[in-house]
């Protein structure tokens, strides 16, 4: 099987809905610090860019949880292969993902990180694939809503290849 990638979201789009989202946090986050929580490695360029354009305090941490393995359907189990280095109490977190599909590792992320005390925890991701969801996790910032497709790019993989692409792309298989 080979694999092409068709572009869903260019380079643009993606750029001006993350500036869009900064404002909205740097409005919201107004007279405060924020601590962003970048789930790795899908969120590393999303994360990178939106917080470029926060103009509030902004500290980062990084933590590898997974429910996914190399294939395309999720486990729902949580592994927490790296955890933060600095705790999050009396912290205003915000989880930073890449995409929200099934919402299994974002419900069990969260739920862990609430229970180490934040002054609050939110949720931003770049993508949301609510066709897919198995649980009740909304985000508060969401970038932008995509139909049941498997896509790469921005960060998102397929067996670790294709992070790097500057757009998002919709992968499909095809026979050589
Ligand atoms: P969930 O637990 O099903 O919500 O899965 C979330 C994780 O699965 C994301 O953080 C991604 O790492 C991965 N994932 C889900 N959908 C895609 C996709 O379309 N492309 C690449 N990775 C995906
Ligand atoms: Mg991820």
């Amino acid at each position: 099987m080979g694999e092409i990638i068709h572009e869903m979201i260019t380079e643009k789009q993606i750029t001006e809905k993350i500036a869009q989202m900064a404002s909205q946090i740097n409005e919201e986050y107004k007279g405060k610090k924020v601590h962003l929580i970048c789930i790795l490695k899908g969120s590393v360029f999303f994360c990178c860019e939106l917080a470029k354009r926060l103009d509030i305090p902004v500290t980062i941490d990084f933590m590898t949880v997974s429910s996914y393995g190399d294939s395309t359907e999720s486990s729902g189990r949580l592994s927490i292969t790296k955890d933060l280095d600095e705790p999050i109490d009396g912290q205003h977190c915000i989880i930073v993902e890449d995409i929200i599909d099934t919402g299994f590792t974002l419900k069990l992320t969260k739920k862990m990180l609430f229970a180490r005390g934040p002054a609050s925890l939110k949720i931003c991701t770049l993508l949301d694939k609510p066709d897919r969801r198995k649980t009740d996790i909304e985000a508060e910032y969401t970038g932008f809503t995509i139909p049941d497709k498997f896509v790469v790019g921005y960060g998102l993989d397929y067996a670790q290849k294709y992070r790097n692409l500057p757009y998002i792309g919709e992968l499909e298989f095809v026979e050589h």
